[in-house]
């Protein structure tokens, strides 16, 4: 085995990715398969079925053991159902679940939001994107001793508001705040909890706010971004797979938890 392999390998290794049919967990998908993990990726298949997304991961990846399940991750009997399916169908236990169900719906001003999609937003990052699926991972490692590893989506807005979208914000600096938490509520049963925090990732839930759809120019939210982000650019999804494997690697981050890491250009250092 190379030195590379001896740190960074995950062959042996089965990791849940939720939100694996979408834009983020889809790459980050392809990356655990490389590095030689069997994924199973959950999703509701709304758009697509999930076999249909599996295979399409499958093949960009160039091969590697992957399967599908359909679930909502917002509900506790469904995620429990699915964690069952996913260890009959890779055949054995699954010690990591990367949290990759999550996103924004628009942008208005406060005085103007709808409250229902606020409610949405937030069960969308907080519950289906962190609290449901990791309750029922938590309680499974606890009960069979599995050292298991948790990779939580945070974001540029955990760490400084962005405008307009109230209810991403405040979902998302509680995923921030619930990494740590949780970080040391599962330390003593050998759990690790981290984060990555993307920076600006042109994707499905955000491609209408940085993109004008009829002319393929900025939106002035999209300049402005790009403005701000010293690379003086959008990222690109494999920027995230090196953050990711560190991650998941309990060779190279065996001692790491609780941390969130930007992956973001250089975002969060601006300053005047
Ligand atoms: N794109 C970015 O620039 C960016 C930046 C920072 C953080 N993030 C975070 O990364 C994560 C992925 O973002 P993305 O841009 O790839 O989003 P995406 O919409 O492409 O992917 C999310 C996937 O989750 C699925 N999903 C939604 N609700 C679900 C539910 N209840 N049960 C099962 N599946 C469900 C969607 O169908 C979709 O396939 C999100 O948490 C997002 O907030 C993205």
């Amino acid at each position: 085995m190379s030195f590379i392999d001896s740190v960074f390998s995950l062959k042996g290794r089965t990791a849940v990715i939720t939100g694996g049919a979408g834009g983020l967990p889809g790459s980050l998908a392809i990356a655990f398969l490389k590095a030689g993990a069997k994924v199973v990726i959950w999703g509701r298949g709304t758009n697509h079925p999930m076999a249909e997304a599996a295979a399409k991961i499958g093949a960009e990846a160039g091969g590697g053991e992957i399967f599908a399940v359909t679930v909502d991750t917002g509900s506790r009997e469904a995620c429990e159902k699915a964690l069952e399916e996913s260890e009959r169908i890779s055949g054995g236990p699954v010690d990591t679940l990367l949290n990759g169900v999550g996103g924004n719906r628009g942008k208005s001003p406060f005085v103007d939001f709808d409250e229902a999609i606020f409610e949405d937003v937030l069960k969308l990052n907080l519950m289906a994107g962190l609290v449901v699926p990791t309750r029922v991972f938590a309680k499974y490692w606890i009960a069979r001793g599995i050292k298991g590893c948790v990779i939580n989506m945070t974001s540029m807005t955990s760490y400084k508001a962005l405008s307009g979208t109230w209810a991403y914000n405040a979902a998302k600096s509680g995923v921030l705040n619930l990494n740590e938490a949780l970080a040391k509520e599962l330390a003593p049963h050998g759990i690790r909890v981290n984060a990555i925090a993307p920076g600006f990732f042109v994707g499905n839930q955000n491609r209408a706010l940085l993109i004008d759809e009829k002319t393929g120019d900025l939106t002035a939210r999209g300049k402005a971004i790009i403005a701000r982000t010293p690379f003086g650019r959008f990222g690109k999804h494999e920027e995230l797979w090196g953050a990711a494997l560190f991650l998941a690697s309990d060779h190279a981050s065996g001692f790491v938890t609780g941390v969130s890491i930007p992956v973001d250009g250089g975002y969060l250092t601006d300053n005047i």
